[in-house]
């Protein structure tokens, strides 16, 4: 089932989103965030961390990134190592040690994958998975016709995402050809799905997604099949509902 709610601007998108996120934190205070990086939730990390200031406690927090490019060190600023730390954990005030981002560096990188689903697993599942949604409709890296099982694992980058990412890098060649995600299979096991889109450039891929047919070439399709998902935009974003 999924609930849309639309609002007039991206900033009250994040602060909604924020809003239901805080809640469960005051209620819940281990809850376990799946965390999303592009630019679609920092509203959302921005209005927590507000909270944080005026006394939400997130000491005991932990959260599980969704993805991780392969072969970019953590210490490189655009790794999502390096997003998560400087976007999340550190404006958060959360434990280090409670926030996990897949390994795109081990040798053996189905080795790492496993390690990290178990991971999940061990500190009880996501509770709320945050999630923006690729111009494609990819949620996490799982780039059209991913399949619906799919686990954490290596991913080749869609051309188009990596076209859409090069502004973060000085050039295209610079963006990593591979990723390690989370597979659609993984995100549908959190406990609450929670999507947050902004602007027109994601008018089309939130319609595929809500209204059109579930589908494996709209991996946010998968949405339609969660027992518990909200999709919060605003007018821009809904404009093609
Ligand atoms: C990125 C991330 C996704 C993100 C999406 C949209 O490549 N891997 O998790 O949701 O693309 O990014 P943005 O929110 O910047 O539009």
């Amino acid at each position: 089932l999924v609930e849309i709610v639309i609002l007039p601007t991206a900033a009250e998108v994040g602060r909604a989103a924020a809003a239901k996120i805080a809640h469960r934190i005051a209620r819940h205070p281990e809850t376990v965030l799946g965390l999303a990086t592009g630019s679609s939730p920092l509203a959302i990390y921005a209005e927590l961390a507000a909270r944080r200031e005026a006394g939400l406690d997130v000491g005991r927090v932990s959260g599980f990134a969704l993805d991780e490019y392969v072969g970019l060190p953590t210490s490189h600023p655009q790794s999502y190592a390096s997003v998560i730390r400087t976007t999340v954990t550190e404006p958060l005030g959360l434990d280090p040690a409670r926030v996990h981002v897949p390994d795109g560096l081990a040798d053996d990188i189905e080795a790492a994958c496993a390690a990290y689903e178990a991971a999940i697993a061990d500190a009880g599942g996501v509770d709320v998975q945050i999630l923006g949604i690729g111009a494609n409709g990819h949620i996490g890296f799982n780039e059209p016709t991913s399949s619906f099982q799919s686990r954490t694992r290596i991913k080749t980058l869609a051309p188009r995402t990596r076209q859409d990412n090069a502004r973060f890098f000085d050039s295209l060649d610079e963006v990593p050809t591979h990723c390690v995600t989370q597979g659609l299979g993984t995100i549908l096991e959190a406990r609450e799905l929670l999507l947050v889109a902004q602007g027109e450039a994601k008018a089309d891929a939130v319609a595929a997604a809500v209204e059109g047919p579930f589908a494996s070439v709209v991996p946010a399709s998968v949405l339609q099949w969660h027992r518990s998902a909200t999709v919060i935009l605003d007018e821009a974003a809904a404009s093609k509902l």
